[in-house]
């Protein structure tokens, strides 16, 4: 067994942020699936929104929070992060993080950081390291995480599942204890034991067939949290990011909202722009609105992607705010500067999760969710751009804060994990099948537009497919490919069950069936939870 004060989950924003301001108080365990800055963070391009300018307020940035919310947005948990922004930029910029300054030098001698601009926010406000800004978030906290004795990273460990006393049987309220661990390189799994333990795990874009999400994004911690007994609230608002490039060799690349942002505009493949008269920002519309824009017409027309036209601007702009962008659709042969981008919607942000507070408190004493794992009411019905960072930021400070000196718990007698008869699994081909089947089910049945037969098929399928991967789980010693492929599973069946609870069309859940908005769900949001 291994003790340590605090175990963070994931090495994200989330999880560095938190882990960094704890660290001062207590031990810390960060453990991470894969290598430590492979995350969605990892390849976050267009930036932090925070409001900075005269120009703008923090009333404009709640404004447009909740109107991309579609009515679901908790405004008290909207007030306070958007206050603490300009804060929390602040405090990162202190750490180390390089934000883009502007060409021009002020009167007094100063640049300014350049602002970005992205789809539903009516201001500039978005601050950004170039096309990459992710990566660069991932090294400033990173380099601060080698400055921090306190904390040890574990990388290429999985949590399996977490510790409670409900599961070890013990009476009284159900705590969070820890976790189980998988050692991917040993393929034994340990056992790690905290007062707290704080799931950072991200999102789950790879419960679909096609997202700008890269593979540690298999929805593991709302799997872990509602398996422990948590609430998982709104997971039927899964976002579709409207431009992923559009090549049959790049594999899930975004091609940022900022693109729209300086003047890309959206084209049929014919050329049309389609987004005019479809909503009065046009190609700048919050992503519900211009991901079914682009699926409505991709279905009408029977063509495979849209495009995406930025060649009305000078090449050197181009080049000098998008230099990975023009890069990466170089190196697949399409010059940004002179051709329109092929693009399609992939699936992109998880705007539910396991039910928290602005703080990271979950139902459970001692388990946190921090990040794109929590559902805290920032984004209700739809996720305004570069509030997804912003987020993590505010919620991982407050986490900090409230926890305070971790206190000691009497963890008790915890057993080993125990792998019983299980054996070496004998066909593989069963768990990549699965994953297979799960994903593009999802893909076809509950994606951009949905129905309630589409659902239903869906439900009947996931659950067949749920039994199978226990069946497996159960007789066979665990991979990294089996836990995640159980986790997919209960991810999709949630995404399903919550789908087919809210009887209307809100935000990013489009149902063809409930077309309108049903006043009766204005403020209700859809709850699972897991009887014990
Ligand atoms: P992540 O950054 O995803 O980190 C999760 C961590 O948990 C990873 O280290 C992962 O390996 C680890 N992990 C997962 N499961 C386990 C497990 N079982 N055991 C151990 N470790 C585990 N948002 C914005 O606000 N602005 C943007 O510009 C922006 N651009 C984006 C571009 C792309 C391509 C993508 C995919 C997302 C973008 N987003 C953006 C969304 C944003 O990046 C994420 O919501 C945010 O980074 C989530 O941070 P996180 O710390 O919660 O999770
Ligand atoms: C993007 O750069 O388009 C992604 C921004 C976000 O998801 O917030």
């Amino acid at each position: 067994m291994r003790h340590f004060d605090y175990i963070v989950i994931g090495s994200g924003i989330a999880g560095l942020t938190f882990a960094l301001k704890v660290a001062a108080r207590g031990r810390v365990a960060l453990v991470t699936k894969k290598n430590r800055a492979e995350s969605n963070t990892n390849y976050a391009q267009g930036g932090i929104a925070a409001v900075s300018q005269p120009n703008d307020s923090f009333a404009m940035h709640i404004e447009d929070t909740l109107r991309a919310g579609a009515g679901l947005c908790n405004e008290v948990v909207v007030r306070a992060v958007v206050e603490q922004a300009p804060e929390r930029i602040q405090e990162l910029i202190a750490l180390g993080m390089e934000f883009t300054r502007e060409d021009t030098v002020s009167p007094d001698g100063e640049r300014g950081y350049a602002l970005g601009r992205e789809g539903g926010h009516s201001a500039r406000r978005v601050f950004h390291a170039k096309d990459a800004t992710g990566r660069e978030v991932e090294r400033a906290l990173l380099a601060a995480v080698d400055r921090q004795p306190n904390i040890e990273v574990f990388e290429h460990r999985f949590a399996v599942d977490l510790i409670t006393t409900r599961k070890l049987r013990r009476a009284g309220e159900n705590r969070c204890l820890g976790a189980y661990v998988y050692d991917a390189q040993s393929g034994a799994v340990e056992t790690f034991v905290a007062p707290v333990t704080a799931l950072a795990t991200g999102g789950c874009g790879k419960v679909y067939l096609y997202t700008t999400n890269p593979d540690v994004a298999t929805g593991d911690g709302v799997a872990m949290a509602y398996r422990a007994g948590a609430p998982v609230s709104n997971m039927e608002f899964v976002q579709f990011h409207p431009t992923c490039l559009y090549h049959p060799q790049a594999k899930s690349y975004l091609v940022s909202e900022a693109v729209r942002g300086e003047g890309g505009v959206l084209k049929t493949v014919d050329g049309r722009e389609f987004m005019n008269g479809a909503h009065p920002m046009q190609s700048l519309a919050p992503r519900d609105i211009v991901a079914r824009a682009i699926d409505r017409e991709m279905k009408r027309s029977g063509a495979d992607h849209v495009l995406l036209d930025i060649t009305h601007k000078p090449a050197p702009f181009i080049i000098s705010r998008f230099p990975n962008i023009y890069e990466t659709c170089l190196g697949f042969g399409i010059d940004i500067t002179k051709q329109p981008i092929p693009v399609v919607p992939a699936a992109h942000y998880q705007c539910g999760g396991v039910v928290a507070g602005l703080d990271g408190r979950t139902e459970i004493p001692g388990l946190l969710a921090l990040g794109e794992v929590a559902c805290t009411g920032l984004h209700g019905a739809n996720r305004l751009a570069s509030n997804s960072l912003l987020e993590a930021l505010v919620c991982a400070h407050h986490a900090a804060e409230v926890v305070g000196d971790a206190t000691a718990m009497e963890a008790g007698e915890i057993p080993q994990w125990h792998s019983g008869d299980a054996t070496d699994p004998d066909e593989m081909v069963v768990v990549s099948h699965n994953w297979d089947e799960i994903r593009r089910c999802m893909w076809d049945y509950v994606g951009i537009v949905r129905t309630d037969k589409r659902l239903l098929r869906a439900r009947s399928r996931i659950e067949g497919l749920r039994e199978e991967i226990a069946q497996y789980y159960w007789d066979f010693k665990v991979t990294s490919d089996l836990l995640e492929l159980r986790n997919i599973a209960t991810v999709a069946e949630m995404i399903i069950n919550c789908a087919l609870q809210r009887p209307e069309s809100r935000g990013l859940h489009f149902n063809l069936d409930h077309l309108d908005l049903d006043p009766a769900w204005a403020q209700r949001q859809t709850v699972l939870r897991r009887e014990p």
